[in-house]
């Protein structure tokens, strides 16, 4: 085992289910993986320490500070967003594509950086772009979207209750300049009891995130150029962080496995439909309770696995 690979980068992103992504990769390798969220290069790293030569890792970010590192590592970084899966790949390779892993959400080193402003726990400017390519940021959202507009977000990305009542609180606590007192204005609209079930701001925040970065066009767009692009017998693992992700997932999935629709007692299809995937994770592969002692992250995470049927 290289020990260079081996240092741990857990500072910028500990990889969450990593046992689980080895053990649904291995059937596929030797191979050619995209990790199409490099992040912390957690899981690429991880990889690469267990299949050594058997894996070319092709790292896709969308987020420059995260490719930083990647060369040292051994990986092919492009630095992109997965929307546009096909075209990033293409570039880079040639060669048969056997996995494609998705880690969606954001890293603990965007996190963590206040300047990203993505923490309602740290002072920093609104800002939320994953990248470069993320048009507007969180703070033209609260600045300037009308009350309507606010509300109808924060409940549809965020599944924030009240949301009437913190688009409301928002609109009203204008200018917004820190990330810190935009989670006090809303931690504020939302009564005590909101304090008990996590931090108040966090189904604020997400939807503001979600917005700012198109993360479930992308998400929706880039699995489905993901099964495309994989090989037959290919798979593709995606590591889901809420239930809005984790539809996506499992709702393309589930449209890609059903087969032919023609009534039993036909002798013959006359549909045409064949399955395009055969689902490996009936039921959601979740963190062990000691993998959720040492990361608290894994505690939301749900990964759902489908391999590609051959042609
Ligand atoms: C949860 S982290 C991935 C962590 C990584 N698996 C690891 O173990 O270190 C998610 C990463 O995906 C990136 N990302 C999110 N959406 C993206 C998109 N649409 N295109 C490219 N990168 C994206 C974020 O910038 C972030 O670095």
């Amino acid at each position: 085992m290289n020990q260079d690979r081996k240092k741990d980068n857990g500072s910028f992103h500990r990889p969450v289910l990593a046992q689980e992504v080895v053990d649904l990769l291995a059937p596929v390798l030797p191979g050619v993986v995209v990790d199409a969220t490099f992040g912390g290069g957690g899981h690429s790293r991880r990889l690469l320490d267990e299949f050594g030569g058997d894996v070319t890792v092709i790292g896709i970010d969308r987020d420059p500070e995260a490719l930083a590192n990647a060369g040292e590592l051994g990986v092919v970084a492009i630095e992109g967003n997965f929307a546009d899966l096909r075209h990033l790949v293409s570039e880079a390779t040639d060669r048969p594509i056997s996995a494609v892993l998705f880690d969606f959400g954001v890293s603990s080193h965007q996190l963590d950086e206040a300047a990203r402003g993505f923490s309602y726990r740290k002072e920093g400017p609104i800002d939320m772009r994953m990248g470069p390519d993320a048009g507007f940021s969180a703070s033209e959202i609260v600045n300037t979207w009308p009350e309507e507009r606010l509300a109808e977000i924060i409940r549809r990305y965020g599944e924030e209750p009240l949301a009437r009542r913190v688009a409301a609180a928002i609109v009203a606590g204008r200018p917004h300049q820190s990330t810190s007192r935009l989670a006090t204005v809303i931690a504020e609209a939302l009564p005590a009891a909101r304090r008990r079930v996590g931090h108040p701001a966090r189904r604020t925040f997400q939807a503001l995130r979600i917005v700012v970065n198109s993360e479930l066009d992308a998400i929706t767009s880039g699995l489905d150029q993901a099964i495309g692009l994989v090989t037959g017998g290919g798979r593709v693992l995606a590591i889901s962080y809420h239930s809005l992700e984790d539809r996506i997932v499992k709702r393309r999935f589930h449209r890609g496995a059903v087969g032919c629709t023609c009534p039993p007692e036909l002798p013959v299809c006359g549909c045409g439909n064949s399955a395009e995937l055969r689902i490996l994770t009936r039921k959601p592969i979740r963190a062990s309770a000691a993998e959720i002692e040492m990361n608290n992250r894994a505690r939301s995470a749900v990964l759902r696995a489908a391999e590609k049927v051959a042609a």
